[in-house]
């Protein structure tokens, strides 16, 4: 089967296209065909923050575009003599009505192109930035209706988990019950899986995500959006210079006895360090980044191995943006070859942990296999998606 993934639910506009074939298990394995990825980063960091506005404007500008790369890549972009638009116009014309910018972008394209070999379209349906997703739902119908395939919805954080377990065209092999700490820009959960498609939600942050900490932190520093990266290098150089942090952060909700998380205080106690010694000295900004990233590294840490110990999780599968962080990731797997539980880690390649369409495209091709497709016309954005369990 070949799925056209879709994903727009932050600030990043990507397309990809995966032929797969088998079930869930030893027998399944995909390509990739055409993979094409818009990050929106730099225009953001001038902003300090992603506005949903402006990130809905760029993924209207680029999904065409990209589409007909990733095709290309394909061998699949290929020019057809007759328009094929035809009828199909009116019903297009009124999807995207309020998505002037990608009616005018994706329309020249569909005139110009023949229908790609393609099976199902898988976008991302929540959660994120609304008018974000939005932009990516009516893209997705639009080439539904002119392409006459079906739609699968997708949960942006089953795409990160379904990514974590696959490695070169694979699945990796390991064996449920997994527990997966997901972590991203958007969310901070811990979830307990007993089968693939099951989820159950053990604990979640309190306030803001930890890839939002890491962002707000690295603005308190001025250092560019995202901030992850640049406190990561900050700590990374602290740590290779031996520097002292003279701060220490105690781990926030380190000993409470739930799998809740909480990072608002953090950034607080950062912000008070920040004024009281403006202007930070990068020295002072090293201390800080290390001492930060310590303690976010700390609770991430217990908490996981805790709940890997009590649910007796076989897997650990770790996703979103936060897990690139490579001290996070020693910590982790350090801590699990520690654990008398034996728990096996399944970490994305740092490169696929943040946002993209493969994680979308294979994630909806298991959906689509067993026939879970989308209605179009009830296909909406969710902000607050949750994570559910397949029927
Ligand atoms: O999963 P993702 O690409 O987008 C969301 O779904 O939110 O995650 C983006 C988040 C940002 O907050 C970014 O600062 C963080 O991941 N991030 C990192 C690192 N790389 C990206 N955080 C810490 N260390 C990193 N190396
Ligand atoms: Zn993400």
């Amino acid at each position: 089967m070949r799925i056209l993934g879709i994903e727009t639910s932050c600030d990043e506009t990507a397309v990809c296209l995966v032929e797969a074939r088998g079930d869930f298990g030893a027998d399944f394995s995909f390509e990739v065909l055409g993979n094409a990825l818009h990050s929106q980063a730099s225009l953001h960091a001038e902003y300090g923050g992603v506005f949903p506005n402006v990130a809905k404007r760029e993924h209207a500008k680029h999904l065409a575009p990209l589409l007909m790369h990733a095709l290309d890549q394909a061998g699949e972009l290929q020019p057809s003599n007759d328009a094929f638009l035809g009828e199909l116009l009116i019903p297009l014309k009124e999807l995207l009505a309020r998505e002037p910018e990608l009616f005018a972008s994706l329309i020249p394209y569909l005139a110009k192109f023949k229908k790609p070999a393609v099976d199902a379209i898988a976008v991302t349906n929540g959660p994120g930035l609304e008018p974000a997703l939005w932009v990516g739902i009516n893209f997705a119908k639009a080439l539904s209706i002119i392409w006459g395939v079906p739609l699968v919805g997708v949960n942006h954080m089953e795409g990160h988990v379904v990514l974590s377990m696959m490695d070169d065209g694979m699945l990796k092999s390991f064996d449920f019950p997994a527990l997966a700490l997901l972590i991203s820009g958007g969310h901070t959960e811990l979830v307990f899986s007993k089968a693939f498609g099951a989820y159950e939600r053990i604990g979640e942050t309190r306030d803001d995500a930890a890839g939002e900490a890491f962002d707000k932190v690295a603005r308190l520093l001025d250092l560019p959006y995202p901030g992850g990266p640049h406190i990561s290098k900050l700590a990374a150089e602290a740590r290779a210079e031996a520097i002292e942090s003279q701060f220490h952060f105690t781990p926030p909700m380190l000993k409470s006895k739930d799998y809740d998380f909480s990072f608002s205080g953090l950034k607080t106690e950062v912000r008070k360090i920040a004024e009281a010694n403006s202007p930070l000295s990068q020295e002072m900004k090293k201390q800080i980044a290390l001492a930060f990233e310590n303690a976010v590294a700390e609770v991430l840490v217990a908490k996981t191995i805790r709940a890997v110990e009590e649910y007796g999780a076989s897997a650990v599968v770790v996703g979103g943006g936060v897990s690139a962080n490579a001290f996070i990731r020693e910590k982790l797997q350090k801590a699990l070859s520690d654990s008398d539980a034996s728990a096996q880690l399944l970490i994305p390649p740092a490169e696929l942990a943040t946002d993209n369409a493969l994680m979308i495209a294979l994630a909806g091709y298991f959906h689509a296999r067993d026939g879970r497709y989308a209605d179009l016309a009830a296909l909406s954005a969710n902000g607050n998606l949750k994570l559910e369990n397949r029927a």
